[in-house]
């Protein structure tokens, strides 16, 4: 009896449980995909087929795929815009069922308000959210893609990286713990992608956000990510994945390393084959 009303007692944890609780609290994974297929409405064979997922917390995970093998489609399941047709998607343990704020999207074409000036841009998200200084925030984040001089600029203005750097500040204005990116930087010249490889990751680096990055190119996947996720093509599955031992921080020199090049290898011979079976 005595066991059981101890027992009953709300129980207050010392600090060092609370940190120790976070600390297992991590183990639930950020995101995650249980048995996800989508089917498109008048297409016989689904987009995405029973792809299952764990993403841990601040981990950077690279979807790579040729073209039409369900990578955007995944991402827009990832962030809430498309439901799955079967399967589910869980946001830190919790059902998703739509868009939520704790997830920032980037796509390939920048979707800036072409009447605001970067920093409304920036500030929208906050603002929206009823942070306290929105534009306060705003520049912080422009400083933190060394864009702060450009505050006052119409997006117009900008070279395409730099308003990638724009979209990206937006996408994290907010804070969201989950950062979803659909071929951020396809769209740009090879010289100011490289550039812009390395400045997402010091911005990872310092805001640790959970990063989910397609792309269709092997290189920019293994030089960003922890883990690459390769998917097969029609219908989409994940073929095979990588772990990416490369330590941080990365620099571009990196993809001349061996072992990278290695690794670059036996993806591309995978790419290759899934590439031909949906080449028409
Ligand atoms: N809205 C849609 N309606 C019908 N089919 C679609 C739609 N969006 C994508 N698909 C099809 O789903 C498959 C995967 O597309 P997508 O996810 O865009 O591939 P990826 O991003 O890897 O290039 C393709 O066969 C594509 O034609
Ligand atoms: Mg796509």
């Amino acid at each position: 009896m005595a066991e059981l009303a101890i027992d009953a007692q709300p129980f207050v944890p010392p600090l060092h449980l609370v940190e120790s609780t976070a600390r297992a609290g991590e183990a639930v994974p950020r995101l995650s995909l249980e048995h996800v297929s989508v089917t498109f409405r008048g297409r016989e064979r689904p987009a995405v087929d029973d792809v299952s997922l764990e993403i841990r917390s601040g981990e950077f995970v690279a979807l790579l795929g040729p073209s039409g093998c369900g990578k955007s489609t995944l991402l827009n399941v990832f962030a809430g815009f498309k439901a799955p047709s079967r399967g589910r998607v869980l946001l830190e343990g919790q059902a998703l069922t739509g868009p939520s704020s704790k997830c920032g999207v980037v796509f390939q074409k920048h979707s800036l308000f072409p009447w605001m000036s970067v920093l409304e841009n920036v500030a929208f998200g906050p603002r929206r959210l009823g942070f306290p200084d929105p534009r306060g925030v705003a520049l912080e984040l422009l400083n933190a893609v060394g864009l702060a001089d450009v505050a006052n600029a119409w997006p117009s203005s900008l070279s395409g990286g730099m308003q990638q750097r724009v979209g990206i500040a937006r996408a994290l204005a907010t804070r969201p713990p989950v950062l979803l990116m659909d071929e951020p930087f396809g769209a740009l010249d090879a010289q100011t992608r490289s550039l812009m490889q390395e400045e997402l990751l010091s911005i990872w680096d310092r805001l640790k956000p959970t990063v989910v990055f397609v792309t269709h190119d092997i290189e920019e996947a293994i030089f960003l990510a922890d883990r690459v996720v390769v998917m097969e093509a029609l219908p989409g599955r994940i073929a095979r994945e990588f772990n990416i031992p490369f330590p941080r921080p990365r620099a571009a020199e990196v993809m001349d390393d061996p072992a990278f090049i290695e690794r670059r290898r036996e993806i591309a011979d995978i790419i290759r084959v899934e590439a031909r079976k949906s080449f028409r």
